[in-house]
């Protein structure tokens, strides 16, 4: 016997991000999927957990309207997660998530297309998180 780790989360009915091509969406939409991915991604992070895996074989989106705010986006396949405390790593996290504009203002998140953010992406983030505390 040995024992097998699992991580058992809800099935989520949707498309992931790989499965959509940005360019053929609109620019809201698009944009609308990818700050909710960022924001997830963040909001990961800011838990204490490096998902290890962010891209877009791994974000599903679900609901009728790509658009909407009411669209949800998640993260899944969390194969290659640390959770930080777990493995010893904990830092003190800071009190506000870092904010993707510090995070990504040399580039967005590599595995993602310059049809999700665009490169430079200064200009588009701050018209995304611009108005944000963090
Ligand atoms: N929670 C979920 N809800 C719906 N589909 C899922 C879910 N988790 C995984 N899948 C489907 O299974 C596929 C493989 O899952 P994933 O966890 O990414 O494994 P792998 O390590 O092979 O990348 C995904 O591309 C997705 O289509
Ligand atoms: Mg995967």
């Amino acid at each position: 016997m040995r024992p097998v780790r699992l991580i058992l989360m809800e099935f989520i009915e949707g498309v992931t991000m790989f499965e959509l091509d940005p360019d053929k969406l609109s620019e809201q939409q698009s944009t609308n999927i990818m700050v909710k991915a960022i924001d997830g991604y963040a909001a990961l992070q800011h838990h204490g957990v490096n998902h290890g895996d962010f891209s877009p074989r791994n974000v599903l989106c679900s609901g009728n309207d790509l658009g909407s705010v009411t669209l949800r986006v998640v993260l899944f396949d969390f194969n290659n997660s640390i959770v930080l405390r777990l493995a010893n790593l904990r830092r003190t996290p800071p009190k506000l998530p870092v904010s993707p504009i510090v995070g990504y203002w040399r580039g967005g998140p590599p595995e993602f297309s310059p049809g999700w953010i665009p490169y430079p992406p200064g200009e588009w983030l701050w018209k995304q998180w611009g108005d944000s505390p963090s």
